[in-house]
C-alpha cells in the first residue's frame, strides 16, 4: 500500500486531486527460463547501427513476474548513461502516473521498443524498430504480464502493429500477442512534460488500465 501523503504527491504530478482505491491484484507467476541468456544477447547486439553510438543497451528493469509492463519508446541521454529506462525528467514523471495508479516502480516491468538510444533523441527508424523489437517480444513472453501499458506513439504503435494515431488508439482496449494481453495506450510523459494540459486525458487511461486489469479473471 502506498504512503498516502506520496500518493497525493503523485496524483499532484498528474493534476489530479480526487482519488478511489482499485481493488487489490491477483497474483501470478511468470516464466523466467532463458532470461540470462536474453539479457546476455541484448548486451551484446550489434543488429542495427545504434550500437556503435550507445554507451550501453538498456534492457529494462522491474519485477521479472510482473503484472504490469510498461513501454517506452527508446533510451535519452541519461538512461544510455544509467543503463536503466526512464530515470530522466521523464522518468520522474512515469512514476508518478503509475504511482497514482498504485504501482509502485519496482512492483512493473519497465523496457522500451528500442534497447540502445537513438543520437540526439531522434525518433527510432522502421529498421531499427524491426531489429529490436524480437528481444521486447520475448520479454514479454517471459514476464507474462496481465497487462501492458503502451506509453507514447512509438510504443503503441511498434507493440500493435498499426499506424492509427495515438489519438485513435487510446480509450480502446487492444490485445496482444497469443496470449491476447490486454494493451492500454496513453501519453508519453515526455509529451505530458511539454503538454501539462494533456494530463487529465492521461489520467482516463490509467483509469482504463486499472479497470481493466481489476476486471481481469482471477488466475488459477
Ligand atoms: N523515454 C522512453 O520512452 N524511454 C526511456 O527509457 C526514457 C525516455
Amino acid at each position: 500500500m502506498i504512503d498516502p501523503q506520496r500518493r497525493a504527491a503523485y496524483l499532484e504530478a498528474l493534476g489530479i486531486d480526487r482519488w478511489a482505491a482499485r481493488p487489490s491484484a491477483a497474483t501470478a507467476s511468470a516464466a523466467t527460463d532463458g532470461w540470462g541468456e536474453l539479457k546476455r544477447c541484448v548486451t551484446k547486439c550489434t543488429r542495427c547501427d545504434l550500437h556503435r553510438s550507445r554507451t550501453q543497451p538498456v534492457f529494462g528493469v522491474g519485477d521479472q513476474k510482473a503484472k504490469w509492463m510498461v513501454v517506452g519508446e527508446a533510451p535519452g541521454a541519461e538512461e544510455d548513461r544509467r543503463g536503466e529506462p526512464f530515470v530522466g525528467a521523464a522518468g520522474q514523471l512515469l512514476n508518478a502516473m503509475l504511482g497514482a495508479i498504485e504501482l509502485p516502480r519496482e512492483t512493473v516491468f519497465i523496457a522500451n521498443i528500442l534497447k540502445c538510444r537513438p543520437p540526439e533523441n531522434r525518433d527510432p527508424s522502421v529498421e531499427e524498430i524491426n531489429e529490436c523489437l524480437p528481444y521486447l517480444h520475448q520479454q514479454i513472453e517471459q514476464v507474462a504480464p496481465r497487462i501492458l501499458l503502451a506509453f507514447g506513439r512509438v510504443a503503441a504503435q511498434s507493440l500493435l502493429g498499426t499506424d492509427t494515431t495515438l489519438a485513435k488508439l487510446r480509450g480502446t482496449v487492444h490485445r496482444f500477442g497469443p496470449r491476447q494481453i490486454p494493451v492500454v495506450v496513453t501519453y508519453h510523459p515526455a509529451y505530458l512534460l511539454r503538454t501539462p494540459g494533456d494530463k487529465r486525458k492521461a489520467w482516463e487511461d490509467l483509469k482504463l488500465a486499472r479497470k481493466v486489469f481489476a476486471e481481469l479473471p482471477t488466475e488459477v
